[in-house]
């Protein structure tokens, strides 16, 4: 049995988010799902937008999912991210069918490290003339994430990872960088090969040729802008899921926000929040799991019937849950 910490959190969130138990309770799989509260509305009853007992939950949970938060989205997933140490985000970059799609033929992820880089620091007030901010990369935490990357290549039948940095010019710091990842890559030599590219150039090439990339793993400030062009290439925020991972826990979520301009109208896409579900189903090593609710998916999406506003369709959230369930039956 998985315990699962549910934080639906504020607007199409909560929406978003039971569509999405809906279908996990749908499936084979013994979870227990304990709810968690965080956000705006949260703010306003508890004085707090994160309280301490849902930090609890979802640092004892086995994994957390996360539905959206409002104007407080900083203070509590920054702060979740935090508390639980997770150490690396993942953006699948993945084409559907029937969506804004740019690519009809993308399927990779970008993995980006998250606790360190530019991000970091403070920025520092240095004289009138200017600020400084510091930029650290250690050695630990570039090998935790490139051996994250290659074994989740390795997991997921990817052939080659891609290090992205910028150690021409930053030699000390992605100079780190590109020599772990070379280190790192010798434990996988004969299963995943290795490939590394500047940051300026990965920007030209996903755009020239995003096919040809299966995991990306960089840098934090690298990692957030091409995981940003990353979804621009596959289309509107409705479809676009993500995770973060630690050591010792993980939180899933829609890379969308609570969206005030739709809330309450039951017209928010599940997807996003559905497919981060997917994401949590690999991280537990459900693959069955994950490849049938994928498929499942994508049936749906292929036959275009019962799709939200966002997608050019009529149905809301609650039909395209149900539309998702009868697909996996
Ligand atoms: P947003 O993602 O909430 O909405 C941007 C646009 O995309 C809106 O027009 C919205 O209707 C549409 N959209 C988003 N998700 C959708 C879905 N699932 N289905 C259909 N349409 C969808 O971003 P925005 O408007 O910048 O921020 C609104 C609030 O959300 C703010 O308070 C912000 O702080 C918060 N936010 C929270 C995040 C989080 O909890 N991780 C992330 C981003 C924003
Ligand atoms: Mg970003």
């Amino acid at each position: 049995m998985y315990n699962i910490a549910v934080i639906p959190g504020d607007g199409i969130g909560k929406e978003v988010m039971k569509a999405c138990i809906n279908v996990l309770k749908s499936l084979d799989i013994d979870f227990n799902f304990t709810y968690g509260e965080a956000g705006d509305e949260c703010l306003l009853e508890n004085g707090e937008a994160l309280p301490d007992t849902t930090i609890e939950l979802a640092k004892n949970a086995d994994a957390c999912l996360f539905g959206a938060a409002g104007e407080t989205a900083a203070d509590v997933i920054v702060r979740l991210r935090q508390e639980l140490n997770l150490f690396a985000n993942l953006r699948p970059v993945k084409s559907y069918p029937n969506t804004n799609a740019l690519f009809n033929n993308l399927d990779f992820m970008i993995v980006r490290e998250n606790t360190e880089g530019i991000y970091v620091a403070k920025e520092e007030e240095y004289t009138e003339e200017g600020a400084i901010a510091r930029r650290i990369i250690t050695k630990k935490a570039s090998k935790r994430i490139i051996d994250y990357a290659f074994q989740f290549a390795k997991n997921n039948n990817k052939s080659k990872v891609t290090g992205v940095h910028k150690a021409n010019v930053l030699k000390v710091t992605d100079g780190l960088f590109k020599e772990v990842l070379y280190e790192v890559a010798k434990d996988y030599e004969g299963e995943v090969e290795v490939e590394d590219f500047y940051v300026d150039a990965t920007a030209m090439y996903l755009i020239t040729r995003p096919e040809s990339f299966e995991v990306i793993v960089t840098t934090n400030l690298f990692g957030d802008i091409l995981s940003d062009e990353g979804a621009g290439l596959v289309g509107g925020l409705g479809m676009i899921p993500s995770g973060n991972i630690g050591e010792d826990g993980a939180l899933f979520e829609p890379v969308h926000g609570s969206a005030p301009d739709i809330a309450g109208k039951g017209i928010a896409n599940p997807m996003a929040m559905i497919l981060s579900a997917s994401m949590m189903l690999n991280y537990l090593e459900e693959y069955e799991a994950e490849e049938n609710l994928n498929n499942a998916i994508l049936t749906v999406l292929n036959e275009g019937k019962v799709l939200t506003p966002d997608l050019g369709g009529t149905a809301t959230t609650t039909e395209v849950g149900e539309a998702i369930i009868s697909a996996l039956n």
